[in-house]
């Protein structure tokens, strides 16, 4: 977490958020040090098998080519997730896991992710660049 953002109270309250939503992993030392702890090919795998293609076009993911949802295509390059969420591990496996919590009123559902399965997913989306 880049020290500038600490200093703002609003990037405090979300990162006390975050940690809640990462419970699980916040305690557990494998997960905390890498802090995505996930695995990209895994990742890939968890993005067909939860069809984010139906609303996301995704390079090299079969059938996914949705158009309800913003191309993935260069996601790994961009500075923001939905247009004002810093696009960094922690906040991007936030976004998986609940999109509505940190954006209400955002189209892309909750889908039910697991915090594992969000991190997977988080490592493969970075490798989109
Ligand atoms: C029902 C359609 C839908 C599904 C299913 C869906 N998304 Fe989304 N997704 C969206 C929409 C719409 C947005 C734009 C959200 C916003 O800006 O409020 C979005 C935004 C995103 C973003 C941020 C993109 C950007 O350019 O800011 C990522 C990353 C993302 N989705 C990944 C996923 C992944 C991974 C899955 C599968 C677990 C998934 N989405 C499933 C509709 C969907």
């Amino acid at each position: 977490m880049p020290t500038s953002l600490s200093r703002s109270s609003i990037a405090r309250g979300a990162l006390v958020l975050t940690c809640a939503g990462l419970l699980a992993g916040c305690g557990d030392d494998d997960n905390r040090k890498p802090y995505v702890g996930g695995d990209a090919k895994i990742g890939k795998q968890l993005v067909t098998q939860y069809q984010c293609g139906a609303c996301h076009k995704i390079p090299d993911v079969p059938g996914a080519g949705g158009e309800a949802g913003p191309d993935l295509e260069k996601f790994g390059r961009l500075s923001y997730i939905a247009g004002g969420i810093p696009n960094v591990p922690p906040r991007l496996v936030a976004w998986l896991l609940d999109p509505p919590a940190l954006k209400p009123g955002t189209a892309m559902p909750n889908v039910g992710l697991t915090e594992q399965e969000a991190r997977h997913m988080t490592a493969f989306l970075y490798t989109l660049r």
